[in-house]
Order: structure tokens, then C-alpha cells, then sequence
């Protein structure tokens, strides 16, 4: 079976005890035997959630942003070394955000998704239309081209070490999530588009995880698309009896599988 995530993208929120307190509670409170919980936390709390989550099998850490250069000169960067070296395991390449507010054009995620993998760590690649392609009926076509410009390059050794988000800009804070026959759709459609590159078998294992406004009402009925291998969770993953609840509907879509 693929691996299961449930994961938690805190983007530019909380502040160190907080996050510290969150991470605490969301531990103590479940357990992620077959599945794993990763959390996103903000570049200076990094290190104090990798004490954290290092304490119970299950969690892991994944870092919000790489740069695409080597160490140097570049002030205020962080680069796929320090952030390997905290340690993390993933890394997300390709958010929206970064796209929309930062311009991460295909060309900057190429190199930000080859520094990752030089320095062992996972990329959770996302993806995602927005509303006007939607619209157009155009969104099948847009993800395609997403996928391709950025994946059909790596070898099946760097597929194999990626994971993959699908979220549609207009899900992403708006309370509007895509319904569980709209992310089936487009989940079947990237593992298509992979297909037309690599092994069959391999993209078979590429875990596609959700995002856009997950909640505790909507987890169960997502994680139990058949391609839908678990969530990335914004705002809700801020509450800590919220994302309790989204890691429990995976425990719960899991022993009913
Ligand atoms: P959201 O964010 O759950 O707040 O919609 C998801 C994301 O951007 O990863």
C-alpha cells in the first residue's frame, strides 16, 4: 500500500511556544502507526519541532521553503543543507503561494526541487489550477502541464523520493474545498500523466496527498477517494483538536480499508 500522510503547513503563523505547545498536543494525543504526520513549521521553530517530533514514531519534519542555490552569498536564503541538517525530511517545492507572492517559475522548482534531492531530502511537490482554469473547463490541461514542466525530467530515482500535492488555488483558505469526486478526478489524472514517463509500478507508489481547506468534516470522505493517499493541511492544522480530529479520520479510513 502507499504510504498514508497527513500533514501540517503552519505557513507564516504562530510563534515558538505556541508551535511548541501545538506539536505537543497533537503528539500526545494520537498515533499514527501506519500512516505518518509531518509538520511545516516556520524556518525559526524548525529545530525546536525536530526535538519534538523526533520523540514518537510517526511524526516527522518538513521545512516550507528551500533555496535554489548552493550555500554563499544570498542573504536572508536558506538553503537544502541546513535544512537537511537540522535534520528534516521534507521540503515543500511549488506551493501556490510561492508561485503567486515570490514568482517560483518552472525553472526556479526544477532547481529547487534538484537541490532537495541532492541533499536527501523529500520534496512535497504541490499543484493546483486556479479558478479561472477551473472554469474553463481548462484544469486537467493546466495540472498536466504542471506535472511535466517540473517531474518528467527527474529520474525514476528522484520520483520515487518525491511526494505530491494537488491543490486547487481556489480551495486553499477559502472554505471551498474541491469535493471528493473533483480531487479523485484530478489525482487519477496526475498519476496518468506520470504514467506517460515513467513505470507504472513507480507511480503507483507517489503518495497525492489533498490540500485546499481540509477540516475535520471533510477529511474522512477525501482520504477514502482511492487516490487520494491523505492531506496537506493548512489553518485547520493551527488548531490542535482540528488536526487531532483530520489525523484521526486517517486512522479511522485506514482500519476501514
Ligand atoms: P488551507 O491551506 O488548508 O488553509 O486551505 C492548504 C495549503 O495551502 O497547504
Amino acid at each position: 500500500m502507499r504510504k498514508k500522510i497527513v500533514a501540517g503547513n503552519w505557513k507564516m503563523n504562530t510563534d515558538k511556544l505556541k508551535g511548541s505547545l501545538l506539536t505537543h498536543t497533537v503528539m500526545e494525543e494520537t498515533n499514527p502507526g501506519n500512516f505518518e504526520v509531518i509538520f511545516f513549521p516556520p524556518f525559526p521553530f524548525l529545530s525546536d519541532i525536530a526535538l519534538i517530533s523526533c520523540q514518537k514514531q510517526g511524526f516527522s519534519l518538513g521545512a516550507q521553503n528551500i533555496s535554489e542555490f548552493d550555500n554563499g552569498a544570498f542573504t536572508g536564503e536558506v538553503s537544502a543543507e541546513m535544512i537537511a541538517s537540522i535534520p528534516c525530511k521534507y521540503v515543500l517545492v511549488g506551493h501556490s503561494e510561492r508561485r503567486m507572492y515570490f514568482n517560483e517559475n518552472a525553472d526556479v522548482l526544477n532547481k529547487k526541487l534538484l537541490k532537495a534531492y541532492q541533499h536527501g531530502l523529500i520534496p512535497l511537490f504541490c499543484c493546483g489550477e486556479p479558478i479561472s482554469e477551473r472554469e474553463n473547463d481548462n484544469y486537467l490541461d493546466f495540472v498536466s502541464i504542471q506535472i511535466k514542466e517540473s517531474l518528467f525530467d527527474l529520474t525514476a530515482d528522484q520520483l520515487k523520493n518525491t511526494v505530491i500535492a494537488y491543490e486547487p488555488i481556489w480551495a486553499i483558505g477559502t472554505g471551498k474545498t474541491a469535493n471528493p469526486s473533483q480531487a479523485q478526478e484530478m489525482h487519477a489524472l496526475i498519476r496518468n500523466v506520470l504514467e506517460e514517463k515513467f513505470d507504472q509500478n513507480l507511480v503507483e507508489s507517489i503518495p497525492i496527498l489533498y490540500g485546499g481547506s481540509v477540516n475535520s468534516s471533510n477529511a474522512s470522505e477525501l482520504f477514502s477517494q482511492p487516490d487520494v493517499d491523505g492531506g496537506l493541511v493548512g489553518g485547520a492544522s493551527l488548531k490542535a483538536e482540528e488536526f487531532i480530529k483530520i489525523i484521526a479520520s486517517m486512522e479511522t479510513v485506514l482500519r476501514n480499508k
